[in-house]
């Protein structure tokens, strides 16, 4: 096989076949392949996109380049939840304790965060204690026993997806939906899952910034998760502003906990319950979502969805008694309130800008190399929508320098202010079975 003819039935429009695709897939991973065959292939693949067919091959290729999470010691279907990515999404804290309160297990893999704020695993690190260095074993003792543990990221996993989105990174070609789809399911794939609930973020602060490119991605994951014998579905959910009210690690920790205890923000509460449902309902521990929603309510009522956070931080080292009191997580030295500077109804609160203000205090990582001050962060005061009065608090600031003007700067452009009334956005655009 010769890669200059797979470019050119690729340019001209022509299908795949799986073992031209495992060639591909084998000989970038291996370094047989240069990089300048691979881009000239992916920007055909960007012009002529990829079929159904070829995009669970390039997926599946992809899972086999390296280790892959066995999970199958742990009793009942795995289900596996993953978000493409948003401001102050904090549903994952919230999602896990509450499914596994109904019996779901939840064996994640966690990673540390870039941009906005930390990943789940730096959140939880606000929790005195809890660590995630546990062995394999461990991990899967404590699925078995609590329905819930999180691991870091072990193993070399998916290596030809993070050579291919590097190379993609840099010709131009991350904007293909059959790339997308197909780095996003690899890494769901290989970390174990049976069945995988996806959240698909639309509107401003997300990577796909039109509904019908939502869509288009949902509907792509979708079908090669199932493709590939994997129950997947999408949720379209709305992120033209930030999720709930608190950005920041400790800060969101915090509102999971006021979550699970019935008293979170609307809209973060409702997304985790339609995401919540159709996992509890995947993993066949309803036989309807209308029961998996009551199911997840009565957790949520009854407390056994707070007990099974605490079970959860203190099986991994955690100081659980921040959940019945939250101010001994790390706390900023100033808090500072953004004042409306005029009478109106919030129109806009652009969330990736919004998320960047947060990481200017601090709450997230401008590269790699930064560290995450915990403390730090932002809880809106209000939401689009929302009427709001001239020096009322638009924004508390949670800060551990006491000079916040560069981004209070940053948030009175990005939060927006009308005269006229203004609607509060959909939260659910639609979901995607097939
Ligand atoms: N996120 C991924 O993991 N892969 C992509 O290709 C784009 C976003
Ligand atoms: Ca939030």
């Amino acid at each position: 096989m010769r890669m200059v003819d797979l470019i050119e039935k690729k340019r001209d429009g022509l299908e795949l076949s799986t073992e031209e695709i495992t060639f591909v897939v084998n000989g970038y991973t291996d370094g047989s392949i240069p990089d300048y065959q691979v881009s000239a292939l992916t920007m055909a693949i960007y012009f002529k996109g990829m079929t159904e067919k070829e995009r669970a091959d390039l997926t599946m290729a992809m899972v086999e380049s390296g280790d892959q999470i066995d999970l199958s010691k742990i009793e009942g279907i795995k289900v596996d939840k993953h978000s493409t990515g948003g401001v102050g999404d904090t549903t994952t804290l919230v999602l896990g304790p509450l499914v596994a309160a109904v019996g779901v297990p939840i064996a994640k893999m966690s990673g540390r965060g870039l941009g906005h704020t930390g990943g789940t695993i730096d959140k939880l690190e606000a929790v005195k204690g809890f660590h995630v260095e546990i062995e394999n074993e461990e991990f899967i003792e404590l699925v078995n026993k609590n329905k819930i543990a999180v691991i870091g990221q072990s193993g070399n996993l998916t290596p030809a997806d993070k050579k291919l989105y590097a190379l993609r990174d840099v010709t131009a070609t991350v904007d293909s939906i059959p790339l997308i789809a197909s780095s996003i399911m690899s890494k769901k794939i290989a970390a174990g899952a049976d069945a995988i609930v996806l959240d698909v973020k639309t509107g401003a602060g997300a990577f796909m910034k039109t509904l019908d490119d939502s869509r288009e991605l949902a509907k792509a994951m979708v079908r090669i998760g199932n493709n590939v014998g994997r129950r997947t579905m999408a949720v379209i959910s709305d992120m033209s502003q930030p999720l709930g009210y608190a950005i920041g690690n400790a800060l969101e920790v915090k509102e999971a906990i006021d979550t699970l205890k019935g008293e979170g923000p609307e809209d973060l509460t409702e997304l985790c319950l339609t995401l919540g449902s159709h996992m509890v309902y995947l993993a066949e521990k309803a036989s309807s979502l209308e029961e998996a929603r009551h199911k997840l309510d009565t957790a949520i009522k009854d407390g056994t969805a707070l007990e099974k956070l605490k079970v959860f931080l203190s099986s991994q080292g955690g100081d659980a008694s921040i959940v019945d009191n939250p101010s001994k997580m790390p706390q900023a030295k100033y808090t500072f309130e953004l004042e409306a500077k005029e009478d109106g109804y919030i129109a806009e609160i652009v969330a990736d800008e919004v998320g960047t203000a947060a990481m200017i205090l601090g709450a997230g990582r401008a590269t790699k190399e930064s560290t995450i001050d915990l403390a730090v962060g932002l809880v809106l005061r209000k939401k689009i929508g929302d009427q709001v009065k001239q020096g009322e608090s638009l924004v508390t600031i949670y800060s551990n320098f006491e000079n916040v003007d560069e981004v209070k700067e940053k948030l009175y452009e990005n939060i927006k202010i009308s005269s006229q009334k203004i609607d509060a956005p959909i939260l659910i655009h639609g979901e995607i079975t097939e």
